[in-house]
């Protein structure tokens, strides 16, 4: 297998296109922060870890998704806001982040499978029960709020 792509991603590439959108989505972004993005079995990982909106190891601001491309989907595999950060809008700019990551490598479904007390939050950022499968969140990338003469309405963007 070629060591530098999974699927039709490639690993300098999602380098390059990662960081740059942390850069411009994350209010907290510094570039000294942890940023990994990696090869697995059958994906690339990509996470993060927020020096700034941390507030030690064990309470961190950090984001962990896996892309598996040939699938066409990405599990946001671990999102957390620092307890004394919250509710100032990181969370919804890191699941916003991780949506422009997706788009850019052309990921059209996320799934998460996410705590029983997050849920709303994750209702908030537009995932809806995923049919297959109990638990588990996803949000179509193929679908979003459009505005035309001031009436808000889904329209399918494939
Ligand atoms: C869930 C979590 C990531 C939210 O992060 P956050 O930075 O506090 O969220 P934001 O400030 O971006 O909130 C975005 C919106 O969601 C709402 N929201 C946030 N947490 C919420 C919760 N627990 N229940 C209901 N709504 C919530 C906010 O009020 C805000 O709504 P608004 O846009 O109408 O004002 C954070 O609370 C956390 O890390 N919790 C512990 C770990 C966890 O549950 N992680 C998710 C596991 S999958």
């Amino acid at each position: 297998m070629d060591t530098d792509s999974v699927g039709t991603i490639d690993l300098w590439a999602a380098d390059f296109v990662v960081r740059p959108i942390l850069r411009e989505t994350l209010s907290c972004f510094d570039e000294g922060d942890t940023l990994f993005v990696g090869q697995g079995l059958d994906d690339v990982r990509v996470a993060y870890v927020s020096s700034q909106a941390s507030a030690g190891p064990s309470d961190c601001t950090c984001i962990r998704c896996q892309i598996y491309a040939d699938a066409g989907e990405m599990w946001i595999a671990n999102l957390r806001v620092a307890a004394p950060f919250r509710l100032q809008g990181l969370g919804r700019q890191l699941v916003t982040a991780s949506e422009r990551i997706a788009r850019e490598m052309g990921i059209q479904i996320i799934r998460v499978f996410p705590f029983l007390v997050s849920k709303p939050f994750w209702r908030k950022m537009g995932y809806e029960p995923d049919p297959r499968a109990a638990r588990v969140l996803l949000k179509d990338l193929s679908w979003q709020y459009v505005t035309h003469n001031g009436v808000h309405q889904m329209e399918n963007t494939a």
